[in-house]
């Protein structure tokens, strides 16, 4: 099937790869010259890993192009809307104006019995919207909403083999139409069985901020219990695994630490919030302001944890920063935890330099006034300080005897719980992790 993807950041680049993949030939539309040159090159404008090859081998069968006009998705019987949603500026609610200029240039293109699938995050109501214009101004287009959900780092596993498909469709005919096109385009994807949830508009659009709202409470959920553990001593890995075994609560999505960031969870949530407040149903939701507030709390207290192993004051100590994307094995530093903290440390009075194996580039753009190091043996050279802010591989290697030798003292902070404890206190290093005693 001919098939055109509109917007190729991280949804859209690997979502056009992916269904070349799943047999079909597609057309990757954006508006960016620079990301769609890069595409074309077979180079991936971010950090994901097997992308890079997944988007090489789509290039060379010959059934993916990109291009930054629009005219060059006529053509395809299906074209899927993956524009970014960011927050507004100064308020809670999602920025539509992606997806608005996406549908306004679909215009352009579209044919009656052509489907338009919006898979972007989007406020409940958007869906019904746009088919309401593309009903008026192309008689015969259809719109499905068909969520996404996949997470950075294994974005490419999570688009080929998802574990559920949601369509949401309009009733009778044309959604019976619908759901024959959709499973045709995923045909692969549908044969191994795996779940389909065919819904109304406004419940395939609530799966994905509903699902969204349910990992970030289930974080603050933990952090909340870490606090918790801080002010009794109790242990708060301890007793997310003594939780997490009971199957109806999970070991997943339990991690204690510095809490949630990039481009999808704390927008999310809030432009779920500003939703429920349009529709008079804010106090439904007034938990997830709660979620939030938890949240950025751990990020204050990260900071105080610091000045405390820094003998009370930051003014002038050296800090190691070890991680900077806002999770591992990506180079995102959307919202990213680390470098609120980084930041604020440096305002503090702190000699901060951040390293971090993908997100220095993007990290130098972004926050020109942080000091940046290559490696972590770099960044801790004579620090005071070291603070392990996101979880790579390689920092949850390091030797503690060996990194040892850098530092000026030998004081680690664990802000992802993702180290062993035992293994740096025999190395003679101060351990201190949120939620746990000192070590
Ligand atoms: C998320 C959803 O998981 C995905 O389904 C959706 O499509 C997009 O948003 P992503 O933002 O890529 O994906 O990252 P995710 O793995 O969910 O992690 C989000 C944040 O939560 C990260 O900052 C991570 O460090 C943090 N996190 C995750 C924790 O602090 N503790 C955990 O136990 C898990």
């Amino acid at each position: 099937m001919r098939i055109s993807v509109i917007g190729c950041g991280y949804l859209g680049a690997v979502h056009a790869a992916s269904l070349v993949e799943l047999g079909h030939e597609v057309v990757g539309i954006d508006v960016d010259d620079r990301k769609v040159r890069a595409l074309c090159d077979g180079r991936a404008p971010f950090y994901e890993p097997d992308f890079q090859e997944l988007l090489a081998q789509s290039l060379i069968s010959g059934r993916l192009t990109f291009s930054t006009d629009v005219a060059d998705a006529a053509g395809a019987r299906v074209h899927f809307v993956c524009v970014g949603t960011p927050q507004k500026h100064g308020e809670y609610a999602a920025d539509l104006r992606f997806v608005q200029a996406a549908a306004e240039s679909l215009l352009e293109v579209v044919e009656p019995g052509d489907l338009v699938v919006g898979k972007s995050t989007v406020p409940v109501g958007t869906a019904a919207g746009l088919s309401q214009m593309f009903g008026e101004k192309v008689p015969g287009t259809l719109v499905a909403w068909n969520p996404e959900f996949l997470r950075e780092g294994f974005a490419v596993r999570d688009t080929l083999y998802p574990d559920r498909l949601v369509y949401g469709v309009p009733d009778g005919a044309d959604g019976e139409r619908i759901t024959g096109v959709l499973d045709e385009v995923y045909a692969r994807i549908v044969g191994r069985g795996v779940p389909k949830v065919v819904t109304d508009y406004a419940t395939a659009e609530m799966v994905k901020t509903a699902a969204n709202s349910f990992l970030a409470t289930k974080i603050s959920f933990i952090n909340a219990m870490a606090e918790l553990c801080e002010a009794t001593g109790a242990d708060v890995k301890q007793l997310a695994d003594a939780i997490g075994y009971d199957d109806r609560i999970g070991r997943k999505f339990l991690n204690a630490g510095l809490g949630f960031g990039g481009g999808c969870l704390p927008k999310d949530i809030r432009a779920f919030m500003a939703r429920a407040g349009e529709l008079g149903a804010d106090q439904a939701l007034t938990f997830l302001r709660e979620v939030d507030n938890i949240n950025m709390r751990r990020r204050i207290r990260m900071v105080e944890l610091a000045r405390e192993v820094c003998d009370g004051s930051l003014l002038g100590k050296r800090v190691a920063v070890l991680g900077a994307a806002f999770k591992p094995d990506s180079d995102d530093i959307r919202d990213s935890p680390a470098l609120n903290v980084a930041a604020q440390l440096q305002l503090q009075g702190a000699v901060v330099r951040v390293t971090d194996p993908a997100a220095i580039e993007n990290s130098r753009r972004e926050w020109p006034h942080l000091d940046f190091a290559e490696t972590p043996e770099e960044a801790a050279e004579r620090a005071d300080a070291v603070l392990v802010l996101t979880e790579w591989k390689q920092y949850r290697a390091l030797d503690p005897v060996e990194f040892g030798k850098h530092v000026a003292q030998k004081r680690v902070l664990d802000g992802r719980n993702a180290l062993s404890r035992t293994a740096w206190t025999e190395a003679g290093w101060t351990y201190r992790a949120l939620g746990r005693r000192a070590g």
